[in-house]
């Protein structure tokens, strides 16, 4: 087994910044790898029109550190009061990228999101026509449905009837989590597409309740039981274009997940293509890392490959037990344990 490997420059195609004094930190950890990354709207209040995603990518390049070239894509997030004519200018300006689609509640920062997708029609067709790709959030948000059933029900009940009513809208399901959400995706149009991340990858839901309560393992949509893991892997490792990276690498304080009542999100953007590489290796796939971390993400969204590379190695490396994000801290995937590759720098 080859105990290197040489990846064209990968993009994070699903990633949270936040803002403020954290920003610099999650900014930091992203684009010491990735050469791009999709940056989720879902700011208080939420990155809703042109200007204010203008003005976030402005923050953003800001506390870029010096020498980077990250390129962060930014991202609308879809209101009831969001208007066909905000979406043609978002269609004509060169750095907003899609429109990001939050059921109302369904996670962290998603009360000012959508509950009735019939009124968005417009809107819709408005993306459709300028190919701006709908990167949803697909879990429901009936009070009654069962958690680890949200994705299902939201890819029968919701999404199959969005993409064929609007037929030629493009859409990236996000960070899916089930066998359902891998078929519907594989059976969809060449414009269906979705991202998966790495803790979806490596872990089933036993991991929240490993030995105890593990609030750093609780994200959203949650992790599901051991057969839709493997249904992720074999997405994720076939070689489908349809399948990419997005690591939804998501920040919270420590102090706000070791909680009564704990925020969802896993913090992975400090390892983030190592753990990729690590489930990759774990199914002898590593020879489709690359397609599935650098090159079918650009594919879609109609952007040109990266031209330069990125050496990864097979050595164990410790995993601080926290890191900082601005004034607080955060702990990690991993933190005080390892991981099993590193990114050498040159
Ligand atoms: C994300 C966050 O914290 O912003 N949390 C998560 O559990 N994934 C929101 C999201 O993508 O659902
Ligand atoms: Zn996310």
């Amino acid at each position: 087994m080859a105990d290197t490997l040489t990846l064209d420059r990968p993009d994070d195609w699903h990633l949270h910044l936040r803002d403020g004094d954290r920003l610099a930190d999650t900014v930091a950890a992203s684009s010491r790898v990735f050469g791009r990354a999709i940056v989720m709207p879902n700011l208080r209040p939420p990155v809703a029109t042109v200007d204010a995603a203008v003005a976030y990518r402005e923050r953003i390049l800001q506390v870029r550190p010096s020498g980077s070239r990250f390129e962060p894509l930014m991202t609308l997030y879809l209101t009831p009061g969001t208007s066909p004519a905000e979406i043609r200018k978002a269609i004509a300006h060169p750095d907003v990228h899609a429109v990001k689609l939050y059921p109302a509640g369904a996670t962290t920062n998603a009360d000012a999101g959508v509950t009735d997708l019939a009124a968005c029609a417009d809107v819709f067709e408005a993306m459709a026509k300028g190919g701006l790709p709908l990167l949803i959030h697909g879990e429901s948000i009936a009070p009654g449905d069962d958690v680890f059933d949200r994705e299902g029900i939201f890819v029968r009940d919701t999404l199959a009837p969005l993409v064929e009513r609007f037929p030629t809208l493009r859409v990236v399901l996000e960070h899916i989590t089930t066998q359902d959400a891998v078929r519907f995706v594989e059976s969809a149009p060449a414009h269906v597409a979705a991202t998966i991340t790495a803790h979806h990858l490596l872990y089933d839901r036993n991991e929240i309740f490993r030995g105890g309560v593990r609030p750093h393992m609780y994200c959203l949509p949650v992790l599901k039981r051991a057969q839709h893991r493997e249904a992720l892997v074999a997405a994720a490792t076939g070689g489908n274009p349809k399948f990419f990276l997005g690591t939804d690498s998501a920040p919270h304080a420590q102090r706000d997940k070791e909680s009564a009542c704990g925020c969802a999100g896993v913090y992975t953007a400090h390892a983030a293509v190592e753990f990729y590489a690590e489930a990759f290796d774990e199914v002898g796939a590593l020879d489709r890392l690359e397609g599935f971390a650098s090159h079918h993400g650009p594919d879609f969204y109609g952007l040109p490959r990266n031209t330069d590379r990125i050496r990864l190695r097979r050595v164990s490396q410790p995993v601080p037990a926290t890191l900082p994000l601005g004034d607080t801290e955060l702990v990690p995937l991993r933190g005080g344990e390892s991981v099993a590759w590193v990114v050498e720098q040159d």
